[in-house]
């Protein structure tokens, strides 16, 4: 990427040298080090103090084509210098999207929470892999610390948990441990220890991963019923029961249910003490993805009734990294009954997970898990929690919901402009912007048709302009809304209040 005019000038002595220059090949090179790393570190503060500031774009659109040529991504022969490494990390940041902007609405992970991203900085220095206390003893026992707090916040007092590269690996975790429960004999035997079709179960509205296990576990898609949801996007339990006899009665295998609490589009919560009622009188294990509302059991004003029941399942997926702005990645998932985890997942690697080691090896929790190397994502997770308290994420999630009713309210103070598709249950904010030409057009499926073709185009002068992002989605048979989601602890009502200006601003004329 282009060194010339860089405003991150290094010294003379620092700006020619390269990487056999400094440490560690280099043992005389800490001040050329930590110049160079000041500043990258510079840039980075740079970074976020753009970030912060509104009057600052949230992205610079260019199409691939485009942006392929304003870089320089080839790998040399010989290395560059590290005035050009400095250059290079300016570049890179210069065309990012700015997650952290006070306007970007786009993902359920959004902002960028400082005291989070100071521990992954330290993650990133500290270098080492989760498997074995031997290598990691502070951060092992910082994972306990905190897996055990998360179940007991969910209302269980023992059991064991494990942190996964996402809510979808999280899940796929549920799935195996359930199967090896149900199926002791499947490690060992494979399939053929199975007699029929296992069946699993799960709304319409789930996250595509849970279709996801039904493929990669060889019970293929069709084995993955979808059951029906409301029209509030919430798993309706009659139909639940009614597939789960109808499958028996083919001499299929039921054996799993997968609960949302939070779906991702509508913000949904499964009614899981219904789900669970019926769970018991099938023997079926049940599973709650709360990848995304599980942040909600820290508040005692939204809690219930949405993720009333939960102490009564099996497993729980719970992902720190989306409503809670713990840094990407940083997902969690529980089981009740604890040694499970292990039985399933064990391997005992003869080089890595020895027996005879000088401390207490159950702290060795590679062997729970499905990966050898695991990336640390418990230290900024652990840092942001004794930052913020328990009561500093209570009022965290107080404040994103207040704000998201804040939104519904303005929505429907203005509805010739905007239409609002439900009252939500989390942070996730379903409208059509409508333009002056279907303003006075009596709402239908037929203005329904168009307001769907409109919003990716607004969308599109959204990224052009580059002052405003919000996601769009067709569901079932409704056309292309958008779902505004305020997950970030730098939104504000006032940016609520720009949003809706803006998207006027950019679209009435569609
Ligand atoms: C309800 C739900 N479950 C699981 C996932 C997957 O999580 P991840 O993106 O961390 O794999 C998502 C992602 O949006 C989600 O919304």
């Amino acid at each position: 990427m282009s060194a010339s005019g860089s405003k991150y000038k290094l010294s003379k002595d620092t700006a020619d040298l390269k990487y056999t220059d400094i440490l560690p090949i280099c043992p005389e090179g800490l001040p050329a080090t930590r110049e160079f790393l000041l500043k990258v570190v510079e840039i980075l503060l740079d970074y976020i103090k753009d970030e912060s500031n509104r009057e600052e774009k949230i992205l610079d659109f260019h199409h691939p084509a485009d942006m392929r040529s304003l870089l320089s991504l080839e790998i040399p022969d010989k290395g560059v210098t590290l005035q050009q490494l400095v250059d290079d990390c300016a570049v890179t940041l210069k065309y990012q999207v700015k997650t952290g902007h006070p306007r970007f609405f786009n993902q359920l992970s959004c902002g960028l929470d400082l005291v989070s991203m100071a521990g992954e900085w330290l993650t990133a220095t500290a270098n080492t892999n989760m498997f074995t206390y031997e290598i990691a003893p502070v951060f092992i026992l910082m994972e306990s610390v905190i897996l055990e707090k998360m179940r007991d916040i969910i209302g269980w007092k023992d059991g064991d948990s494990i942190l996964a590269p996402g809510g979808s690996i999280s899940n796929l975790y549920a799935f195996l441990a359930a199967r090896h429960k149900m199926f002791p004999g499947y490690k060992k035997n494979g399939l053929h220890s199975i007699k029929g079709h296992l069946v699993m179960f799960t709304s319409d509205q789930c996250h595509y991963s849970v279709r996801s296990c039904a493929a990669v576990c060889g019970l293929g898609t069709d084995n993955c019923v979808e059951v029906p949801s409301d029209k509030r996007g919430r798993m309706i339990p009659a139909e639940l029961e009614r597939l789960v006899i109808e499958r028996k009665s083919r001499g299929d295998v039921p054996f799993f249910v997968n609960c949302t609490s939070g779906t991702t589009v509508l913000g949904a919560f499964d009614p899981i003490n219904e789900i669970v009622d019926i769970c018991q009188k099938y023997k079926l294990w049940c599973h709650v993805d709360a990848a995304w509302g599980g942040g909600l059991l820290f508040s005692k004003k939204y809690r219930h009734p949405r993720l009333s029941g939960i102490e009564r399942v099996d497993s729980v997926t719970w992902n720190p990294h989306k409503l809670m702005g713990t840094l990407l990645q940083c997902s969690t998932v529980h089981f009740k009954e604890p040694g499970l985890l292990i039985s399933c997942n064990q391997m005992s690697a003869e080089y890595l997970f020895m027996q005879d080691k000088l401390y207490d090896v159950q702290y060795d929790t590679g062997d729970k898990v499905i990966q050898c190397g695991r990336h640390n994502d418990i230290f900024k997770l652990w840092l942001q929690w004794r930052a913020k308290g328990d009561e500093g994420f209570e009022k965290l999630m107080d404040r994103l919901m207040e704000l998201s009713e804040y939104m519904v309210a303005r929505i429907k103070s203005m509805p010739d402009k905007y239409y609002l598709l439900l009252e939500p249950e989390c942070v996730n904010v379903s409208f059509w912007y409508i333009p002056t030409r279907l303003r006075s057009m009596q709402h239908s499926t037929e203005r329904e048709a168009i307001l769907g073709k409109i919003t990716p185009v607004l969308k599109g002068r959204m990224m052009q302009a580059g002052t405003l992002m919000i996601g769009y989605q067709p569901e079932k048979d409704t056309p292309n809304f958008f779902r505004n989601i305020i997950s970030s602890a730098a939104v504000t009502e006032s940016d609520i209040d720009f949003l809706l200006a803006e998207l006027d601003r950019l679209g009435h004329d569609l």
